[in-house]
Formats: C-alpha cells, sequence, structure tokens
C-alpha cells in the first residue's frame, strides 16, 4: 500500500481510516469504536479468565484495539502482554488526527501516545500492567518463533478476505491454532463460510456471534 488513507468519521463519531487502494476501511463506517468494542473486547477478551493475559493482533494500524484493551475495566488489575504485527505502520501525522482518545482525560490521551510512541520490535512497558510489543513484518511470511508464549486471545483484524485473500489462508490459520493457548480464542469480524471452514479445519471450535451494529454475524473461534 502506498497511497496514504484518508480519515473518515463513522456514525458513532469515531474515526476509522479509508485506504484508496484497496477500496477499504480499517473499521465498520457504522461506528469504528462501537465495532471494536463489540468484537474485540466485550465477545474476545472478555471471555478471557485469566489475571496475566497475552494478546496477538494482526494488524496493528490505528492502535484502536490496544487502546481499548489498556483503558477496558477488565484489565484493570491484569497483567497483558500484547503483541501485534503490522506491515504498514500509519505516519505519525495521521495518528495524531485519530479522535479515539478525545473523550478520556490527559492521562487517557497520554496512554494513546505512549502506544504509538513505543519502539518497534521492542517490549515496552506502557503501564506497570501492559506490556506492548510491536512487530514491523508481514503476516504472510511471518517469523512464528517470535511469539515466545502462546496466547490467550488472538485479534484478527486483516483487511477483508476478498481485498487480502492472502492473509486468510489454511496456513495462516493452522498457525493461528499453533500458537493458541488451550482454551485461548480468536475473534474476527468477518463471518464468511469458507473462514469459519478454514478455523475448523485448523483445529478451532467456532461460534457464530451476532456481530456489531450493521453486521450480522461475527466468528469465535475457541482452542
Ligand atoms: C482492517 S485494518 C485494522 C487495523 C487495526 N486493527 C485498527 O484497528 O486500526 C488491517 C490492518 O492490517 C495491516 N496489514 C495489511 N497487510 C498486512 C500484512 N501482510 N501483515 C501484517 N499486517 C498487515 C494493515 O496495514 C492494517 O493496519
Amino acid at each position: 500500500m502506498s497511497v496514504s488513507p484518508e480519515i473518515i468519521l463513522t456514525a458513532d463519531g469515531s474515526h476509522t481510516l479509508f485506504v484508496p487502494e484497496l477500496d477499504e476501511h480499517y473499521h465498520s463506517v457504522n461506528g469504528a469504536i462501537q465495532e471494536s468494542t463489540h468484537i474485540f473486547i466485550n465477545i474476545g477478551l472478555h471471555q478471557v479468565q485469566k489475571e496475566t493475559i497475552r494478546i496477538f493482533e494482526v494488524g496493528f494500524g490505528t492502535g484502536l484495539n490496544a487502546f481499548l484493551t489498556l483503558t477496558d475495566e477488565y484489565t484493570k488489575e491484569k497483567t497483558i502482554h500484547y503483541t501485534a504485527i503490522e506491515a504498514y505502520p500509519l505516519p505519525l501525522e495521521i495518528i495524531t488526527k485519530l479522535n479515539y482518545a478525545e473523550q478520556y482525560p490527559t492521562s487517557g490521551q497520554l496512554l494513546f501516545q505512549g502506544l504509538h510512541k513505543a519502539e518497534w520490535d521492542k517490549v515496552v512497558k506502557i503501564t506497570p500492567y501492559f506490556r506492548l510489543k510491536k512487530l514491523t513484518g508481514d503476516l504472510t511470511s511471518f517469523d512464528y518463533n517470535l511469539i515466545e508464549e502462546s496466547v490467550d486471545i488472538i485479534y484478527f483484524d486483516a483487511f477483508a478476505p476478498d481485498k487480502q485473500p492472502d492473509m486468510w489462508t489454511q496456513d495462516i490459520f493452522d498457525r493461528m491454532y499453533a500458537i493458541t493457548a488451550p482454551q485461548g480464542v480468536l475473534v474476527t469480524y468477518c463471518a464468511k463460510g469458507s473462514v469459519r471452514r478454514m478455523m475448523q479445519q485448523a483445529g478451532y471450535k467456532v461460534e457464530r456471534l451476532p456481530g456489531p451494529p450493521g453486521k450480522r454475524e461475527m466468528l469465535r473461534a475457541t482452542k
């Protein structure tokens, strides 16, 4: 991707990005924060009943999922190890215009900036309880040895299968399954039958659950 994404206002008042080259948005235009909270936080993260939670995100992008995880009440007293991969890190001039931390006090805004200022390919302590490792790289040629311990939850937030089919293959889901801890989960906004079958083939038990506004269903896969 070479063209700079455009900032768009979604229906819940939060921003998303539009990538003209792919004709694709980073989030639902029906509400970016609403969508991420529903899929990744409420149906994903809250399913994990542990005091220390390891997370792997496919596509760090705007950092919205990391920010919602960091500021969620549920993670307040938990230790979070958050690893994310991103092939196309966003430039700071876009990040600084995003309104995700607008409703938060200054401390929240500083946390959002902290996620983005954190050095890539290093473990960075964002708070005493939240460690972030942003990996620059391409998931399709990723060295999975970089995931030293299996993860409790995967936020699978790639662009849609019809836009980026190489991110939604049997090989990728087999690898996702391999890095998932027992009882760990993978959540995604995508509800396609072919994707569900690849997850099942990898070994996951898959549920079709109600999606966020504007989307009938989403998938949650459990090991
Ligand atoms: C749907 S967006 C979601 C991003 C992010 N989770 C967010 O909330 O902003 C998909 C993300 O995957 C990234 N991406 C695209 N191809 C990739 C690849 N081959 N490997 C890793 N990340 C990729 C994009 O740059 C983009 O940030």
